[in-house]
């Protein structure tokens, strides 16, 4: 088959539907052959969902003449991710690319999560980025090259209701800098999207209370920015596009790096850095932070947004 991808193996987890199976479909049309893992869960984690919407995204792909392969491992689990890598290396006899993809969320205020809701959470977008990565880097090693896109969020720059989904996310967030770090000199890549993607997902509607508390107590919304959810314009397309984009000859240059996606618009956040700072030679005490002069300095010009009585 032709294609950008032509002769590559992509492995993309949480595949069987909304923004993973539009990445799939966009693989397998550039010519790559796709393992579309999914485990058919509810949008919740739970396991009400329909194990064979893997194998329906397969049957898409091949079609329209592709080829692909389903597999059903969850990826919060270590065997899972060794599961899911096994799938494309025992298949194909390689692994190109990795979209750590899967995610859930179970939204809650802190004082009423559960540790279950923090344990899934975590479970499927932290350790089950890392469970695939694991499992792959040793094979992206030793061919020296490969290249893995992680699924972060905006929500991890903090969102109300979401304090497990925020940690599990701003994770990816530090995972995808590292692994760009650890696995440079091999020629290995690593980039995380923060896409949306809304009124695509059954995932979304679990999230909107949320939102909506958020602005009814006057908060600024996950980041300095108005919230622009176009409701009408979900296309997940879009962020397939860049995800997709992202392990191909085009961005060879690029890695450790941190993309938003919505609709119409990409976008690159910033490596992070200090906003400002202060330096005492002697090392800090409190008289020294209550001098005069030297709050404001620091954080005079930061606006309460959270508390009562904001400014
Ligand atoms: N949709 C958005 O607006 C949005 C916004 C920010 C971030 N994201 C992130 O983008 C990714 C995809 O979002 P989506 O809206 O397409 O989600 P979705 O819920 O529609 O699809 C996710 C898929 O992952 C699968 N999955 C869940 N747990 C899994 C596990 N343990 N192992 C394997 N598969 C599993 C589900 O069965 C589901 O098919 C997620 O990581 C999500 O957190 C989405």
């Amino acid at each position: 088959m032709s294609g950008r991808f032509a002769g590559k193996v992509a492995v993309v987890t949480g595949a069987g539907r909304n923004i993973g199976r539009a990445q799939a479909l966009l693989f397998a049309r550039e010519g790559a052959r796709v393992v579309v893992n999914d485990l058919g869960g509810g949008p919740n984690g739970d396991e009400s969902g329909d194990a064979g919407i893997a194998q329906q995204v397969v049957d898409e792909i091949v079609a329209a003449g592709g080829e692909a392969m389903a597999e059903g491992s969850s990826v919060a689990s270590m065997d899972g991710g060794a599961a899911i890598v096994a799938k494309a290396v025992d298949t194909w006899g390689r692994i190109d690319i990795l979209v750590n993809n899967a995610g859930i969320v179970r939204a809650g205020r802190i004082d009423q999560l559960t540790e279950q809701d923090w344990d899934l959470v975590l479970d499927v977008s932290l350790k089950g980025s890392f469970a695939t990565i694991r499992a792959a880097a040793p094979v992206f090693i030793a061919q020296k090259g490969g290249v893995i896109v992680n699924t972060g969020s905006t929500s991890g720059y903090g969102h109300y209701g979401m304090s497990n989904y925020s940690a599990a996310k701003e994770g990816v967030a530090g995972l995808t800098r590292t692994v760009a770090r650890d696995l440079g000199e091999f020629g290995v890549r690593c980039n995380m999207i923060r896409p949306i993607s809304a009124q695509t997902t059954t995932r979304t509607e679990g999230v909107m209370w949320t939102i909506e508390r958020s602005r009814a107590l006057g908060q600024t919304f996950n980041w300095n920015r108005p919230l622009a959810l176009r409701r009408t314009m979900p296309m997940p397309e879009s962020v397939a596009a860049l995800a997709v984009w992202l392990c191909s000859d085009a961005a060879a240059h690029v890695s450790g790096r941190d993309f938003f996606v919505q609709g119409d618009e990409i976008g690159v956040f910033p490596e992070p850095e200090l906003h400002r700072a202060i330096f005492a030679a002697d090392g800090f005490t409190l008289d020294a932070l209550d001098a005069p002069g030297v709050a404001d300095y620091l954080v005079g010009d930061i606006v309460n947004r959270f508390l009562p009585g904001a400014r």
